[in-house]
């Protein structure tokens, strides 16, 4: 099968990449290089044509489109970005990007869509009230958190809420612009596969780490801002009281993810999201402490500092995945923790 992997330069596309080529597929890869993601542009894949491109430009995805069977669009803009201000880039990127590409897909005929999706799409996550059930909390006042209430409560009678696991049919309620991109995203596919009878599945994957993650940008996810510090032989520093709750995935099983997808019979047309994480919740300041020790690096230092955008706990049930397609995650918290602690990240972070 030849796969357009847009974004395939990026921390998880070059990892489908390889895992496509693996699996005796043809990766072709469409990326804008973008200067947030990549100090250096990585060098390609060995064997792999790049095209270096706009998902937005409308000639150069047509062009790349050709004699394509599938698309894998992981292109985006990640991260929480530096303030609101980033919000055009990131609808344009997102969003724009997606539509320009589903279009030229439309026109070209292309039938398959695989589409890096997000569990930031749900918001604050799943919880139970003692008393009240399945509640959805608002987002968590900036008053609160600052006197280090980082618990959402039940908004029915304020009791502590106890977190659960997210399915997917779990209401959305985005709570950042990059958030609302990704929900766009989802949108955009569900839209395109209902007029062209084509199948659009989102792998809403979880918080993915492993070798190549970028360093630490405003843009880049937790994990790597603790390797970051490690490797300057500082602590992690831990926001919060540590107690987050997350699901961590490695790289190499959300590329698996994508491949066994890609792979799937084509049973039915229209959209489809999976949850995509490793099944088994860690809290981040675990996950600093994991990384710390196998580091050989100071313990996690825990500052109460809060982001406004931040959720307090998200984790999923991973089980849809698991049941349609087959697909497991391989590797434990604690084996790619201890891989991670010596990977190499993208450059310029000193190791
Ligand atoms: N890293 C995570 O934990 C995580 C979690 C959930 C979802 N995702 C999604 O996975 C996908 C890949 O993320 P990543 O962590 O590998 O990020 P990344 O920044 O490493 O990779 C994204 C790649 O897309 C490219 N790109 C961005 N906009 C583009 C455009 N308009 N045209 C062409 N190329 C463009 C960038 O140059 C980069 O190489 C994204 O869609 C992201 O939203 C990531
Ligand atoms: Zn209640």
């Amino acid at each position: 099968m030849r796969v357009l992997v847009t974004g395939g330069a990026g921390f998880i596309g070059s990892r489908v990449v390889r895992a496509l080529a693996a699996h005796g597929h043809e990766p072709v890869v469409l990326d804008a290089l973008l200067p947030t993601a990549h100090a250096d542009p990585p060098p390609p894949v060995p064997g792999v044509e790049r095209i270096t491109g706009d998902v937005r430009d409308r000639e150069v995805v047509a062009a790349a489109l050709r004699g394509v069977d599938a698309v894998c669009h992981q292109a985006a803009m990640v991260g929480l970005g530096k303030d609101f201000s980033d919000a055009p880039d990131y609808v344009s990127c997102n969003d724009l990007g997606t539509a320009v590409l589903l279009t030229a897909m439309a026109e070209a005929g292309v039938p398959r869509l695989v589409l890096a999706g997000s569990m930031v799409v749900y918001g604050e996550g799943r919880y139970t009230c003692p008393e009240h059930g399945a509640v959805q909390p608002g987002p968590r006042s900036a008053a609160r958190l600052r006197a280090g209430g980082f618990d959402p409560l039940c908004p029915r009678c304020g009791a502590t809420l106890r977190p659960g696991l997210v399915t997917e049919d779990a209401p959305a309620d985005p709570r950042n612009t990059y958030a609302t991109t990704k929900l766009a995203q989802e949108h955009l596919a569900a839209a395109w596969a209902r007029t062209t009878g084509g199948s659009a599945v989102s792998l809403r994957y979880h918080n993915v780490y492993g070798p190549g993650m970028p360093r630490d940008t405003p843009y880049a996810g937790v994990a790597s801002f603790f390797r970051s510090a490690l490797s300057r032989g500082e602590p992690p520093t831990v926001f919060e009281d540590g107690g987050q709750r997350r699901d961590f995935v490695h790289v190499d099983d959300v590329a698996e993810a994508n491949v066994r997808t890609l792979e799937a019979p084509r049973e039915r047309s229209g959209f489809t999201a999976y949850n995509t994480g490793s099944g088994e919740p860690h809290t981040v300041g675990e996950m600093a402490a994991a990384l710390a020790e196998a580091y050989g690096g100071p313990d996690p230092v825990v500052t109460g500092e809060f982001r406004l955008g931040d959720v307090r706990h998200i984790t999923a049930s991973s089980d849809r995945i698991r049941a349609e397609l087959g697909w497991r995650a391989g590797i434990s918290f604690a084996e790619g923790m201890r891989e991670f602690a010596r990977a190499t990240m993208r450059s310029p972070v000193p190791v």
